[in-house]
């Protein structure tokens, strides 16, 4: 495994429908979480990991026209022609060299530095590109199972679970994704010496359909192959795909941790 084995294709059309579903699951908490900040005219962010923009976008509306919102992502094909908002194609494994290096007064990273193995040592290098008084904020998901809650066969029941825990527990390993980090953001940004730090964790129960049960599908779709190597049958793969497009399957939707923290001025 590379520092760059990133499982998804973020330009391809499920890499767009998968941003398009993080937009709509997330950004509520996301923006709850920014606004208290009181994010300023004229401020200069980065997002690291932007995927689709929907958070960039947003800090572009905050920062105004003498602001600056860097979006930096391995892939920048889901973030032209947004304004206000600086694509830059950028692995972070690589740092904030050149135009990317701070001060920042806010930086922004969701569901990335879970997908990155050296993740701690990210953390700490976004902590030290800080302006005196900016601020971090770190969003991921936790290892909270995505429980059944309506009633299914025992084979649908078991055939959710086995994929879910072969996309988790297996697969996703394997590529460099850490579920259970998630629950030491907190002591990281201890750790890196911020400060006022503020945590939420949140989750909501989803249909088969809806958008959190259609980013299931597109994460399935786009590991498809890996989840087969790792013993997954073509049955219960067609099988779980239709399960997340019927309207009789509600589960939870993944538990979303997002903390704050500050630069001390
Ligand atoms: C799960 S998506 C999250 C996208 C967005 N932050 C959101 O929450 O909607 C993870 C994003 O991180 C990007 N990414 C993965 N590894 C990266 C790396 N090493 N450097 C920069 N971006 C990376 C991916 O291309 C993808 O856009």
């Amino acid at each position: 495994m590379t520092d760059t084995s990133y499982l998804f294709d973020t330009g391809s059309d499920l890499g767009a429908a998968q941003m398009d579903h993080l937009a709509a699951m997330l950004d509520a908490a996301t923006f709850g979480m920014l606004t208290p900040i009181g994010i300023q005219s004229g401020w200069r962010c980065l997002d690291v990991g932007a995927g689709g923009g929907s958070v960039a976008r947003w800090l572009a509306d905050q920062v105004g026209p003498d602001g600056e919102v860097l979006a930096v992502d391995l892939d920048t094909a889901q973030l032209h022609s947004q304004p206000g908002v600086d694509p830059v194609a950028h692995d972070i494994n690589d740092g904030l060299p050149g135009h990317l290096a701070g001060p920042y007064d806010l930086i922004h990273t969701r569901l990335t530095l879970m997908h990155l193995p050296r993740r701690e040592e990210i953390l700490a290098l976004l902590a030290d590109s800080l302006a005196p008084g900016g601020w971090l904020v770190v969003g991921d998901v936790t290892d909270r199972p995505r429980r059944v809650l309506s009633a299914v066969s025992a084979e649908d029941l078991a055939v959710w679970e086995r994929i879910q825990h072969l996309s988790h527990r297996v697969v996703g390993p394997a590529g460099g994704l850490d579920v259970d980090w998630a629950h030491r953001i907190d002591d990281r940004m201890v750790a890196a010496g911020l400060t006022e730090i503020h945590g939420i964790e949140t989750s909501q129960t989803v249909t088969g359909g809806s958008p959190g049960m259609l980013l299931h599908l597109s994460l399935n779709k786009q590991a498809y192959h890996l989840l087969v190597a790792a013993g997954a049958t073509a049955a219960q793969l067609e099988r779980y795909q239709e399960l997340c497009r019927d309207p009789q399957l509600r589960t939870w939707f993944y538990q979303f941790l997002c903390v704050r923290g500050r630069r001390p001025r």
